[in-house]
């Protein structure tokens, strides 16, 4: 079995990263991974009360935690999210753009509403949040972004249209950057996971038990993956031990893309 936690990522004591999303799933286990790894974090999400509780219990292990209740949405939270950060530790180490939105539906019943709703929070929140930290960023040593992708921006399925048109801009920011900000020693890198235990999928599915039998037949692996396993990856990309990588996006899927048809 997975044994995530014993994995000792070092490098990062000190670096100021902030999680978008850092309330629950993924970012939540990131934020908590961070902290025990001595980096200050800023936690970034809607809902203040999930963000206080992750900082609490960072705080209650040793570390410093900062919440920023934010709607990713707005155009202008990138910039208060980031200006909270430099008044509270003076600088940004490292970008962790996990925040999303999921809707699974056919075609005919998205509208504009909800596609810029998607296309707001998927694609311009870490545009902006990275245009935004960038001035601080190229100052630190660690100089690190992560943007938490899917391996839905590869596959074809039917429903997640929007969704995996936004996860596949994502991608092709993630390399386009790579490139253009590789002069100042800005890394950014990519993990696209494929079915992770996390609420998101209460917010597309009406069968949750459905829902995870079905994510459970596309994993060649036989289960799906913990938030802990792609905690890792994504500390591990912002860590000095990636240091001679950036544009990759790492599929962290069980197999998912690689066994699709
Ligand atoms: N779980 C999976 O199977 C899976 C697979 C592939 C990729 N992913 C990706 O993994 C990332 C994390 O998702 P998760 O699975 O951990 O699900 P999750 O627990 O639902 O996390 C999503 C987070 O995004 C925040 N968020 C959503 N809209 C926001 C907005 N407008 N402004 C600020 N924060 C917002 C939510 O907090 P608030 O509601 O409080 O704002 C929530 O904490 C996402 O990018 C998702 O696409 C997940």
């Amino acid at each position: 079995m997975h044994n995530s936690q014993d994995v000792a990522i070092t490098g990062l004591s000190g670096a100021v990263v902030i999680v978008t999303g850092a309330g629950s799933g993924i970012g939540a286990a990131t934020a908590r991974r961070l902290g025990a790894a001595g980096a200050p974090v800023v936690l970034a999400g809607r809902r203040a009360d999930p963000l206080r509780e992750v900082a609490a219990g960072i705080t209650a292990a040793g570390g410093q935690a900062l919440c920023v209740p934010a709607d990713l949405a707005d155009p202008a939270s990138p910039g208060r999210i980031t200006q909270a950060c430099l008044d509270r530790f003076g600088r940004i180490d490292g970008l962790v753009n996990n925040a999303a939105v999921i809707r699974h539906q056919p075609f005919g019943d998205w509208d504009t509403g909800c596609f810029d709703e998607h296309v707001a929070t998927n694609i311009r929140a870490p545009f902006f949040l990275i245009q935004a930290a960038l001035p601080a960023l190229r100052e630190s040593p660690i100089r690190s972004v992560v943007n938490v992708s899917s391996s839905s921006g590869t596959l074809r399925r039917a429903g997640q249209s929007v969704y995996g048109m936004t996860k596949s801009a994502l991608d092709y920011l993630t390399q386009t950057l790579a490139g253009e900000l590789a002069p100042l020693g800005v890394r950014v890198n990519g993990i696209a996971p494929g079915p992770i235990d996390t609420p998101i999928h209460a917010t597309w599915a009406d069968d949750l038990e459905e829902a995870y039998r079905w994510l459970g037949t596309q994993v060649p692996l036989g289960r799906i993956g913990a938030p802990g396993e792609v905690a890792l990856w994504i500390t591990l990309l912002l860590s000095p031990a990636a240091a001679f990588m950036t544009g990759a996006v790492i599929p962290l899927d069980g197999g998912q893309v690689i066994d699709r048809e």
